[in-house]
């Protein structure tokens, strides 16, 4: 028996009793006469004494040598301590130890296995496992873990069945690219990782399935961000039979739940917003609506004058900053020089300072008087005290541009606390999207998003305003989940389709076997698929999702501990049939 109870177990109540221990060394005091050890495990932390007096001489000396991380196991008594401390669980009591064994010795860490470490993030992310015994890690795996069992017992309770759905496939487009595996056994032919489970969920409800979940991992090669990981896990689901509204209402059970479980928090009803709202009203379709800051759109009080900066554009949208009069010219400086830097893009910004008179002073005072300035306030809403922040050019490079600015605002003034949740339905997406590179229109959601009911139509003459039964479960401002009700027949399938610009070759190569089975009676169905990274990380109120994953890829998708992505050797590749083609 290595232990009889782990680090974070004894109390006052165990006073007297032998017990023996095992962990690692968080810390040694060597007073020279004692020796006192901070013992850790992932429970917690106990105390060791080693006492010149009292403890075998051998054993003494032997506590004198151990190091920081050295792992041990002791043997001793629980004793009272002489001077408590009550920030530790375990701080009433010690173990006056009178056996000592070392386990395995440690090299000095790299970094202090503290909560507050010096450890750079390259160099905790390359001795990882080093980093997982800080608490702070420690702890974000325990409460993801806390999460995903709590997932599972809601849905299996409510009568879902967990499915698991292969890896090695081919292409599902969820919009981003493939990473791909080369077959040995078929030269010349690859899978590609699931970006999703996409296209077996619904052949499940093909099977009759119905109530599908998978707690899965997802692979998507696209550019990283705090909120993105090129391998990352959904709570994948689907259901049979149901419209829009039943799939709200399962999920925002759900979401409820884990609020209720995980923080304690009791939320209403999710209220639900347009997409186009979304966008017209705070710039995002994925709004923080903890906070106001709506934006105004200001064309009309603007474009009546000869400032020729708002007369051309398309948009002209503000928002009033609370309390943002207090600025001074340079923090007002500093925000202009926020929104044009690079990964903001907006040329400039004008703004309007609400006097505590009631008074306007703007940066175009040149072309605007008090009475248009006044109209200003009016559309974004803007209260003494305030600053307007106006923003303008084309529609959606100043929506994407005013929307970042809101946000950075928002957390400099202290009003994205992490602890409020806020959730939200964006709905009635489109169901398709411009790119404005290619001219061409591809799916917003997926491609086996089902258009609104008698919306079919629009699909020859208006693509772009066709709505789709789609919807993203926003928390906080982050897109936590997103689904929607699919096509079940073939032909609507071969239609979508052609009009992404597939051939009828291609889409049969691609997803033929897809609207096969929509020959063999598929049901109506729909699903939604939540990120299960992020809605940890919300819950956990931080919005990096790297620090709820237990070995995540840095920012250039690398694994910096096992050094991957990494060359293969040259007979791999031959076996692979990938060094003919890189020879050719
Ligand atoms: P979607 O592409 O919206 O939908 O993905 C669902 C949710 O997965 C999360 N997510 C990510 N999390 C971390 N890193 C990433 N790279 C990443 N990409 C997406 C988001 C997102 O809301 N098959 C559909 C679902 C459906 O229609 O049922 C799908 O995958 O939180």
């Amino acid at each position: 028996m290595y232990r009889s109870h782990t680090n974070g177990a004894l109390r006052l109540a165990n006073v007297n009793e032998e017990v023996t221990l095992a962990g690692w060394v968080q810390k040694v005091r060597n007073k020279g006469f004692m020796v006192w050890v901070d013992l850790r495990d992932r429970y917690g932390i106990t105390q060791l004494i080693f006492d010149e007096e009292r403890t075998d001489v051998a054993v003494f000396e032997m506590a004198k040598t151990l190091g920081r991380e050295f792992v041990i196991q002791v043997k001793g008594t629980v004793i009272e301590r002489q001077s408590k401390n009550p920030k530790m669980e375990t701080g009433d009591i010690e173990i006056s130890a009178s056996e000592l064994t070392i386990l395995n010795a440690s090299k000095t860490p790299p970094f202090t296995i503290e909560d507050d470490t010096d450890g750079g993030e390259e160099l905790r992310m390359k001795y990882r496992y080093l980093d997982i015994r800080r608490n702070p890690v420690k702890e974000n795996l325990i409460f993801r873990s806390k999460v995903t069992q709590e997932v599972r017992n809601y849905l299996s309770s409510d009568g879902f069945i967990e499915v698991e759905t292969p890896y090695l496939i081919k292409s599902t487009p969820e919009g981003a690219r493939d990473f791909v595996v080369p077959s040995r056994m078929n030269e010349g032919q690859f899978y590609a990782l699931p970006q999703s489970p996409q296209t077996f969920k619904q052949l499940l409800m093909v099977g009759g399935m119905d109530k599908y979940f998978q707690i899965v991992k997802c692979f998507r090669d696209e550019d990283l961000r705090a909120d993105r990981q090129p391998e990352f896990t959904q709570i994948d689901c689907e259901m049979a039979f149901i419209e829009q509204e039943d799939i709200l209402n399962a999920f925002e059970g759900m979401t409820r739940h884990l609020l209720k479980e995980i923080n304690g928090v009791e939320v209403g009803d999710f209220p639900r917003m347009q997409y186009d709202d979304a966008m017209r009203l705070y710039g995002n379709d994925k709004p923080d609506i903890r906070f106001g800051m709506q934006f105004g759109e200001l064309n009309e009080v603007t474009q009546h004058k000869d400032f020729g900066v708002f007369n051309n554009a398309e948009l002209v949208v503000g928002i009033a900053v609370p309390g943002g009069n207090s600025y001074s010219r340079k923090e007002i400086d500093k925000i202009i020089d926020w929104v044009r830097r690079p990964q903001v893009g907006a040329l400039g910004m004008v703004y309007s300072r609400c006097n505590d008179d009631g008074s306007f002073k703007s940066s175009v005072d040149k072309f605007y008087d008090q009475e248009d300035l006044a109209k200003w306030a009016k559309v974004t809403g803007a209260k003494t005290g305030d600053l307007i922040c106006i923003l303008s050019g084309d529609t959606n490079k100043v929506r994407a541009q005013l929307s970042a600015l809101r946000m950075e605002l928002a957390e400099r003034l202290g009003l994205r606390d992490p602890k409020v949740f806020v959730p939200l339905w964006v709905v009635d997406f489109p169901l398709l999207e411009l790119d404005e590179e290619t001219g061409n229109y591809h799916a917003m959601h997926h491609p086996f998003t089902s258009p609104k009911p008698g919306q079919l139509e629009l699909l020859e003459t208006n693509p772009g305003d066709v709505k789709a039964n789609a919807y993203d479960l926003v928390l906080n401002g982050n897109e936590i989940g997103g689904g929607s009700i699919r096509i079940h027949d073939k032909q609507i399938q071969a239609t979508m389709l052609k009009h992404l610009g597939f051939s009828d070759e291609d889409a049969k190569a691609q997803f033929g076997f897809l609207m096969d089975a929509f020959e063999y009676g598929a049901p109506p169905h729909g699903g939604l698929a939540f990120g299960l990274d992020r809605l940890v990380s919300i819950l956990g109120g931080q919005e990096t999702i790297r620090d709820f994953i237990a070995f995540p890829k840095n920012n250039s998708g690398r694994d910096v501990m096992i050094d991957a992505p990494a060359p293969i050797d040259d007979e791999q590749l031959t076996e692979l049939s990938l060094k003919l083609n890189l020879k050719s």
